[in-house]
């Protein structure tokens, strides 16, 4: 009988399907690569009885993850069922049972990660993650492989496709959030908490990921400043495009003096700018390097195809190390337990840039005067600034409210939010005010 190596799948949804189909479409060129086949034992699911792709061989069915760990025959545990308690306890008695893991859970790894990491490097298991962040890109084994004699200084992108989506199908077909959120579910991009995604929490665990292999520090992702794109208006995206900009979902995580900016947040791009011209669910990385310079890496950053691809991959990795003998041969996060940080996090007041500013007053003398005292009494200098009343007012309804929207020369942001809450006490301001930051 030829040897193979047993996987053991948890979960079979969009990832774990799209899983099934790469091994068995792939199975010659796999195995020609590894020199052994890879079979799926056992898959686990919520509900056995539910119909499922003809991908999905039904005898292979349990409700219960903890029969694939106690399979002597499995060898790998692939976690694709997202979540965080039960994940972590199906990850953790893998470890405990000597088995190797492979997992795309981003908010698992971001949560509980550290203990997962040390648990493994105690059990000499592997724990491979490469789904986790940007689909199928392969950022992980870049930062913590390709550029591991590098000192990486910066790190920017788009690393959740549903919000890119979002934005791309709002600015280019002027569809509604609602509609796109559906289109992006529909898809298989979206988590099964969608808040996750335009909340800006799904991008907060991948740069917490990408932050930690990059500078060895360990980053505590509920202290990184993080907004969704749910606070992005229509209005917002019409405006930026009249500017010359586009709005981007946007991950950042920067080596400044002795600490890191690490933010998620909505931004305005250059219309001109590599990051604008990525759309849909594709996803983009630029990484600076002390010597290197900048990289850029872009490409699907969600589905099935692309994630499965990332967690086929991982699972070839891991048989190779099993055929080898040669566990954490490369540390799970790029650098030795021993060499982890803890990271001292930049306050976002010390954030210094441009901004992106509206506000929405009633349309009377003495407004505009004074938004900019207060935006001049903090040391905030306009760049650009219009008033819209967006053609919707009538002769009759001539004092507002009217949208004024600015652009602010770089200015620090603890100034600008001082401005704007002197401004929001005026009696003239009639909804609250938008900030969005502007990257260049
Ligand atoms: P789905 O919701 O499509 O699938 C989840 C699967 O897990 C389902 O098969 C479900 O069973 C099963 N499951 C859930 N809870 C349990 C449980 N308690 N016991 C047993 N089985 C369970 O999710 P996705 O495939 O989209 O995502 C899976 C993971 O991959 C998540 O961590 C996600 O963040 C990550 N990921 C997803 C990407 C994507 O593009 N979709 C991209 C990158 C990462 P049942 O089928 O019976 O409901
Ligand atoms: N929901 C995630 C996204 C899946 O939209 O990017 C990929 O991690």
């Amino acid at each position: 009988m030829t040897k193979s190596i047993g996987i053991g799948l948890v979960g079979c949804g969009v990832v774990g399907t799209g899983l099934l189909q790469v091994l068995q479409e792939n199975a010659t060129a796999i195995e020609g690569r590894l020199g052994v086949p890879l079979e799926v034992r056992r898959i686990a699911v919520r509900d056995p009885a539910a119909v499922r792709s003809p991908l999905v061989p039904q005898d292979k069915l349990t409700a219960d993850p903890m029969e694939l760990v106690r399979d002597p025959d499995i060898q790998v545990i692939v976690e694709v069922m997202g979540g965080v308690e039960r994940a972590y306890e199906v990850v953790h008695a893998a470890i405990l049972a000597g088995k190797h893991v492979v997992t795309a859970n981003k908010a698992l790894l971001a949560e509980r990660g550290a203990e997962i990491w040390n648990l493994a490097e105690q059990h000499g298991v592997d724990v491979y993650y490469e789904a986790a962040v940007a689909g199928g890109i392969p950022v992980i084994r870049v930062l913590r492989e390709a550029l591991a004699s590098e000192r990486v200084l910066a790190i920017r992108g788009i690393v959740n496709g549903t919000s890119n989506y979002i934005l791309s199908r709002m600015s280019a077909e002027s569809m509604s959030f609602a509609d796109a959120l559906a289109e992006a579910q529909a898809a298989g991009y979206a988590e099964a908490d969608p808040t996750l995604d335009v909340g800006g929490g799904d991008a907060c665990h991948k740069i917490a990921i990408l932050a930690t292999l990059a500078f060895g520090q360990r980053v505590p992702a509920d202290q990184i400043p993080t907004e969704g794109i749910d606070r992005v208006a229509t209005i917002d995206i019409a405006f930026a495009q009249r500017l010359g900009f586009v709005i981007k979902p946007l991950a950042v995580a920067r080596v400044v003096g002795d600490s890191l900016d690490l933010r998620v947040h909505p931004a305005l791009v250059p219309v001109e700018a590599t990051l604008a011209t990525v759309h849909g669910a594709l996803n983009a990385v630029a990484i600076e390097g002390a010597l290197l310079g900048p990289i850029l890496m872009s490409g699907p950053g969600a589905g099935a195809g692309p994630t499965a691809t990332s967690v086929a991959g991982d699972l070839l990795d891991v048989a190779r190390n099993i055929e080898c003998c040669a566990h954490a041969r490369v540390p799970s996060r790029g650098f030795r337990q021993v060499a982890l940080r803890d990271a001292k996090l930049r306050d976002i007041g010390e954030h210094r840039g441009r901004f992106y500013l509206r506000l929405t007053v009633a349309d009377r003398p003495g407004v505009l005067g004074a938004i900019t005292s207060a935006l001049g009494d903090n040391d905030v200098s306009i760049e650009q600034m219009f008033q819209d009343g967006g053609g919707q007012r009538s002769k009759r309804d001539e004092t507002g409210p009217v949208s004024v929207v600015l652009l602010t020369h770089r200015a620090t942001e603890r100034n600008v939010r001082a401005a704007l809450a002197s401004i929001e006490t005026h009696d003239a301001v009639v909804a609250p005010s938008q900030l969005i930051r502007i990257e260049e």
